[in-house]
């Protein structure tokens, strides 16, 4: 058990007093990880607290500073909330749970994610993590089959607010209801710049674990990015089955291990493409407001959404169409254009949502719909390591079969030499679920013996 806990053990009982289960729903909730995130989670919360729906009911960072900074913040926005009980590890709460827990929010560093949120569904405890669902597919896997290990075990709901991002909502319906026609290509632009952005904490400049590629998983795709990928998902109305990145460390002020700029592109199985651009820079400055943050191109049209609404200017949503104005038409009134930020309290009504209702499927939908962003930014990785594009339809379960098989048969062809024993290898060994993975399997086969022919070995 923490110093933290024990130390505060004589005014325990008092603490979980405030925290009995309320005969109406009220969702008592943690929050792990009192970070910069978890700041914009709390402001999102509060008119579920005012309602009385969510009560904050444990605070839990080994930073006691962190700790008593968010209870000030939660102290401004709601008036007398009840003293949240305090820990330095979720661990030393677990026993208490049914006191005091039914739902957490987890906040913390990449690499933690699969071990934090594991402890606590398996406690009973629902879960609010905040993305990437986990750095690794492996980790996203085992952290998915938690939930199913027993109807006993918490709900897994992933914290990706862009998909409640009202710009990006409102586009996905006019595109629904065909303002701009077929879509053909999104473009996703992500740029954020330590100087100026509204995640930076005391010390923007000081990435943290965010430097180390180990804790992070990645730079600024798996992290920022993510929330740019949902969205290029979203609008491109079609899952990218093909994917090519470069990706380069064009901030080193910053001293990010993980990359800083990447640039790629994806293909739809039905061609339609998208761009997909991410940057975190140090000083410099970036045109928050100027430019547009996604561009939807259609047959008959095009959609912008630009601002995040993190910034002065706020969000918008511009509709180009050959009936309207050339500089496009605003689609949202005024107190709709809210940006990205304002998507938190979405996310936060449809967990409070699922949690309520119980809803597996929901729960279930969501993490799947979590681990294919994660899917496409490894994807991103792969691709911009071997150089070439890589096949997002294996991604996962049959990426590591896919790749243990294609290098046996690389060593059968490279023995024949012939790349049509790699190809029928490939056919007759995998037995793949589906076409487009054993055509990937051959791609791979047959790039690799290329590559191998070309360096003359
Ligand atoms: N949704 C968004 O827009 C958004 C924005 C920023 C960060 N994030 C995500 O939020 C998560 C946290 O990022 P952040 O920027 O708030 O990081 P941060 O470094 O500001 O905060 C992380 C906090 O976790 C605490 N912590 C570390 N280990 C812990 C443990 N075992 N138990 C409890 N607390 C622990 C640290 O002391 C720190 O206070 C990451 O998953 C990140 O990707 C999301």
């Amino acid at each position: 058990m923490s110093e933290t806990f024990l130390a505060e053990a004589g005014s325990r009982s008092a603490a979980i007093e405030a925290f009995r289960p309320s005969p109406s729903f009220r969702l008592r909730v943690g929050i792990v990880g009192c970070g910069q995130v978890s700041e914009h989670h709390m402001r999102a919360m509060a008119p579920l607290i005012w309602r009385g729906r969510v009560v904050i009911s444990a605070l839990i960072d080994p930073n006691a500073e962190r700790r008593r900074a968010l209870f000030s913040l939660i102290a401004s926005e709601v008036s007398h909330p009840p003293r949240p009980i305090e820990a330095s590890d979720l661990s030393d709460i677990l026993e208490a749970v049914d006191e005091c827990l039914d739902a957490v929010l987890i906040a913390v560093p990449h690499d933690l994610h699969e071990s934090v949120a594991a402890s606590a569904l398996r406690a009973g405890v629902h879960v609010l993590l905040e993305k990437p669902l986990a750095p690794t597919l492996a980790a996203c896997d085992r952290l998915a089959s938690v939930v199913d290990e027993s109807v006993d075990n918490g709900l897994l709901v992933v914290s990706e607010q862009s998909a409640h991002w009202p710009e990006v909502t409102a586009c996905v319906q006019l595109i629904a209801r065909g303002a701009i026609g077929r879509v053909v290509s999104v473009q996703a632009d992500y740029f954020e710049s330590m100087a100026a952005t509204v995640f930076g904490g005391a010390d923007p400049f000081n990435l943290g674990w965010r430097r180390s590629r180990a804790r992070a998983g990645g730079g600024v795709v798996i992290d920022g990015g993510l929330h740019w990928i949902r969205p290029l998902r979203l609008l491109l109305g079609a899952e990218p089955e093909e994917v090519v990145a470069v990706t380069s460390n064009a901030f080193p002020e910053l001293e990010m291990e993980g990359e800083t700029l990447a640039h790629a592109i994806l293909r739809t199985h039905d061609d339609r493409l998208a761009t997909f651009r991410a940057a975190v820079s140090g000083r410099g400055a970036v045109a928050h407001t100027a430019a547009p943050f996604l561009r939807v191109t259609g047959q008959v049209g095009e959609l912008v959404i630009s601002g995040t609404g993190l910034l002065p200017g706020g969000g918008g949503l511009r509709l180009f169409a050959p009936h309207l104005p050339s500089e496009g038409e605003e689609q949202l009134a005024p107190s709709e254009r809210r940006g990205f930020c304002a998507a938190f309290e979405g996310m936060w009504a449809e967990f409070v949502h699922i949690v309520e209702t119980g809803d597996r499927a929901a729960a279930h939908a969501n993490v799947r719909a979590a681990r294919t962003d994660v899917a496409i930014a490894l994807a991103m990785y792969d691709s911009a390591r071997q150089r070439s594009w890589v096949r997002l339809g294996c991604s996962g379960e049959k990426k590591a079969e896919g790749g243990r098989l294609v290098r046996s048969a690389w060593r059968v062809a490279s023995v024949m030499g012939v790349v049509a024993v790699a190809a029928t290898a490939s056919v007759l060994l995998f037995s793949p679920r589906s076409t487009s993975c054993i055509s990937a399997h051959l791609h791979k086969a047959s790039d690799l013996l290329n590559g191998r022919m070309k360096r003359g070995r």
